[in-house]
C-alpha cells in the first residue's frame, strides 16, 4: 500500500510519517513475556498459568486494551429461527438466526447471532466471527435479518445514512466462504460488532458499557475498555450461548477476526480460554504487529484516529513505544498453549506482516512451556507457504483483506490441531 493511499485517513495526512523502510526500522528490545511481577522469568508451565500470564495479561489490560468486562447472563428474546437450506454448489446446512440479550439490566443491548451448521458431523466445531456491516452483508442469503443497527457507510457501499439496504444483502460475502467450509464440517457463527458499539469515536454513549455501568462520557480512567474490548466480550457472551447448542462442540470453537476485527479476537482469546483456537487476519498495529518496530501503522497515528478502539491509556505511548510494559507478543503468548493462526497478506504494508510475523517468533517461548513447537522457524515464510506448529503463520499474495485463500489456511490448521 502506498503511503499517499492509507485508507480511513479521515482528513489527517499521515504520509509523511509512515515508514515503509526495512532499512529505518530502529533496533529495539521486546520485554520479556515469560516475566512475572517482580521481573523474574517463570521456567515452566505451572509457573506460567499462576504467575506470568496473570501478570502480563495485567500489562494489556492496563495499557492496551482496557480491564476485562464482566460475564452477564445471555437469553434469547423472541424465537429462534431455523432453516433449511441449500448452498450454492448444492451443499446442505441448517440456517439458526437467534437475538441474544446480553445481560438483564433494563438497558441491556441484544446482538443478532447468524449460524451455519452442517447437516452432519454434529457436534460441530465452530469459525465464530465479527463482521462489520451486518450479518445481511455477510452472505447473499434473502432470509437472513437486514440489520437495524447503526452501521458505517460510504459512496462505495449501499448503505444509506447510516442504515442497511436491501442492496447491502451479500456485499461482503466475499470474505465468508460459507459452502466450502459448511461442506468441511464446520459451523460457521457471525454477529455485526455495532450491535454492542458502533464503530465511531462517538460510540461509547450507545454502546453496551452504558449497562455495564461504566462512564460513557468525560474524562476516562487510563485503564477504561474500549470498542475492541467490548466486542471481545460480545463474543465471550455469544459463547456462552452457542455452548448451550447440542449442534456445537464446545470444546473446538475457533474465534477469528479480520483487521480491527482481528485485534478483538486477539484479545477475546486472551481474556476467554474458552476459545479453542485464535485466528487474527491482518489484524496489524494494535494486533498482531509489534508496536516497537516503527513500520506502517504507529500508535500515535492508530489511536488518533480511532481513539475508542482502546484504553486511553495506550494512547500515551505514540512515539513513545519503547516504554510500553508489554508489546503484542505479550498479546499473541496469551493463547498458549491453544493454536494460534497469524495471517499477513504481503501488500498490506500498513499492518506491517513481517511485524506480525516477528510477534508470533517473539511469542514462540509462552509455548515452549508446554513443550510444543510453537512456529517452529524465524525465516521468514516465502509467499503464499503457510508455515508453523501450534502457531500457524502466512502472508498471501495481495493487499488488505479476508479472501478464501485465508479460509483455507484456517480450516486446514484447525483440522491438524482440533480434529477429534
Ligand atoms: C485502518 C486502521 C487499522 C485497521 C483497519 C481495519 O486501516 O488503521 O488499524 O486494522 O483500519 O480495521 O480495517
Amino acid at each position: 500500500m502506498a503511503a499517499s493511499i492509507v485508507p480511513f485517513l479521515g482528513g489527517v495526512s499521515l504520509a509523511a510519517e509512515t515508514n515503509y523502510d526495512e532499512a529505518a526500522v530502529r533496533q529495539y528490545t521486546l520485554p520479556d513475556i515469560l516475566a512475572g511481577p517482580d521481573g523474574t522469568a517463570v521456567t515452566n508451565a505451572e509457573a506460567w498459568r499462576e504467575i506470568a500470564r496473570p501478570h502480563q495479561f495485567k500489562l494489556l489490560e492496563t495499557f492496551v486494551y482496557g480491564r476485562r468486562l464482566p460475564a452477564v447472563p445471555v437469553s434469547v428474546t423472541g424465537k429462534v429461527d431455523r432453516a433449511d437450506c441449500m448452498l450454492a454448489g448444492n451443499v446442505t446446512a441448517e440456517r439458526i438466526q437467534a437475538t441474544i440479550k446480553l445481560g438483564d439490566a433494563p438497558d441491556a443491548l441484544t446482538t443478532d447471532v447468524l449460524l451455519y451448521l452442517p447437516k452432519s458431523a454434529r457436534p460441530a466445531p465452530v469459525f465464530l466471527h465479527l463482521n462489520f456491516r451486518g450479518n445481511h452483508a455477510e452472505y447473499p442469503d434473502p432470509g437472513i435479518r437486514l440489520s437495524t443497527a447503526w452501521v458505517p457507510d460510504n459512496k462505495a457501499t449501499p448503505e444509506v445514512e447510516h442504515v442497511a439496504t436491501e442492496a447491502s444483502r451479500g456485499t461482503s460475502s466475499r470474505g465468508w466462504p460459507v459452502e466450502s467450509l459448511v461442506s468441511r464440517g464446520f459451523c460457521l457463527a457471525t454477529a455485526y460488532c455495532g450491535d454492542v458499539f458502533p464503530d465511531r469515536a462517538d460510540g461509547r454513549p450507545s454502546s453496551a458499557l452504558k449497562s455495564l455501568g461504566r462512564p460513557v462520557e468525560g474524562t476516562l480512567p487510563p485503564d477504561e475498555p474500549g470498542g475492541i474490548a467490548t466486542w471481545a466480550w460480545q463474543l465471550s457472551r455469544i459463547l456462552d450461548w452457542l455452548i448451550t447448542l447440542p449442534e456445537v462442540d464446545p470444546t473446538r470453537v475457533i474465534v477469528v477476526g479480520h483487521s480491527r476485527l482481528g485485534k478483538t479476537a486477539l484479545w477475546a482469546g486472551a481474556c476467554d480460554e474458552r476459545f479453542a483456537m485464535v485466528v487474527s487476519n491482518d489484524s496489524g498495529c494494535g494486533g498482531a504487529a509489534l508496536s516497537r518496530r516503527n513500520f506502517g501503522e504507529t500508535v500515535g497515528a492508530i489511536t488518533s484516529r480511532f481513539p475508542h478502539w482502546f484504553c486511553p491509556a495506550f494512547a500515551t505511548y505514540a512515539d513513545r513505544e519503547t516504554e510500553l510494559p508489554c508489546d503484542q507478543h505479550t498479546l499473541l503468548a496469551m493463547t498458549a498453549p491453544r493454536p494460534l493462526y497469524v495471517a499477513s497478506a504481503v501488500d498490506d504494508r500498513w499492518a506491517d506482516p513481517r511485524g506480525e510475523f516477528l510477534s508470533c517468533v517473539a511469542a514462540e517461548p509462552a509455548w515452549k512451556l508446554f513443550g510444543l513447537d510453537g512456529l517452529g522457524t524465524r525465516e521468514y515464510p516465502a509467499i503464499n507457504t503457510p508455515v508453523g506448529h501450534s502457531i500457524g503463520y502466512h502472508v498471501r499474495t495481495g493487499r488488505h483483506d479476508l479472501l478464501p485463500y485465508d479460509w483455507q489456511q484456517f480450516a486446514d490448521f484447525a483440522d491438524r490441531l482440533l480434529s477429534k
